[in-house]
């Protein structure tokens, strides 16, 4: 039987390649969005990839939507938590409601898509967690203490989850994507853009399957001595 994998912000950007990569793998993806219905039906249209909208900032919507993944297809044995957002501003410009809203869905999103998929992956002595971070919250940047601090948090997460699930078969593993080509790389102001590719030695962002190549060989069953990890896919911009 296939092996089952939800991805969360699955349909756009880095998530939609690593739903793309997983299918191609030979695994039964469902993928989750947040709003953008348009978005989701075209995906679903060129990749017959199922899509389930909830907002991962919710636990109790996340844990009713993982339960209707699983009734429709299977147990989730593979999970990437990849959903995230930015509000970027400086520091002494970011207001309680921008810090909360990337805290709420890139951090607590990570628990509230992990803890319900969690306790099957104990029974059934299997499990694979993903979780993209980022260089960002590596080295830190400017206008994104919030963003950077979710992203640090991965790292935290992935470390302690390692070491919870290693006797039962599940690795828990965080990829660091550096600047990828993505609309929300794309949203940044053109010439901090510019700057910004300046700073990466390969001279050019990403490719967002460059980052789904990562998650494909983390998933894989033959991956389970690599636990706790990060893995950086940056260009040569900042070794982590
Ligand atoms: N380093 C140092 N200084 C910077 C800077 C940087 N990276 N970016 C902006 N500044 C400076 C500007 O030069 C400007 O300085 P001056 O006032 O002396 O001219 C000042 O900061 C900007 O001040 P403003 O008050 O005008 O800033 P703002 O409130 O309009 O905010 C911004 C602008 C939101 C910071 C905007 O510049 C921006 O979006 N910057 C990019 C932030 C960034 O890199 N985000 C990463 C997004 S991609 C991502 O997150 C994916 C991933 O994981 C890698």
């Amino acid at each position: 039987m296939a092996r089952v994998a939800l991805v969360t912000g699955g349909s756009r950007g880095i998530g939609a390649s690593i739903s793309k990569a997983l299918k191609a793998e030979g695994y039964e993806v469902a993928a989750t969005y947040a709003g953008n219905d348009e978005a989701a039906a075209a995906f679903t249209a060129e990749t017959g990839i199922k899509t389930y909208k909830w907002n991962v900032a919710s636990y109790e919507d996340s844990k009713a939507g993982i339960a209707q993944v699983e009734s429709d297809i299977g147990p989730i044995d593979t999970v990437v938590a990849n959903a995230g957002i930015t509000r970027d501003a400086p520091f002494h410009k970011m207001t309680p409601e921008q810090w909360q809203q990337v805290i709420d869905t890139n951090l607590t999103g990570v628990f509230n898509t992990v803890h319900p998929i969690w306790p099957g992956m104990r029974e059934r002595k299997f499990g694979r967690v993903i979780v993209i971070s980022s260089i960002n919250g590596q080295k830190g940047q400017f206008a994104q203490v919030n963003y950077a601090a979710t992203k640090a948090g991965d790292i935290g997460i992935v470390r302690s989850l390692a070491q919870e699930g290693a006797r039962a078969g599940i690795t828990a593993n965080a990829i660091c994507p550096g600047y990828i080509a993505t609309e929300m790389v794309m949203a940044v102001p053109e010439k901090v853009r510019e700057a910004i590719i300046g700073q990466i030695p390969a001279g050019r962002l990403g490719e967002p399957e460059e980052i789904a190549r990562c998650v494909a060989f983390l998933a894989s069953e033959d991956s389970g001595f690599i636990n706790g990890s990060t893995i950086s896919a940056n260009g040569a911009q900042f070794f982590g």
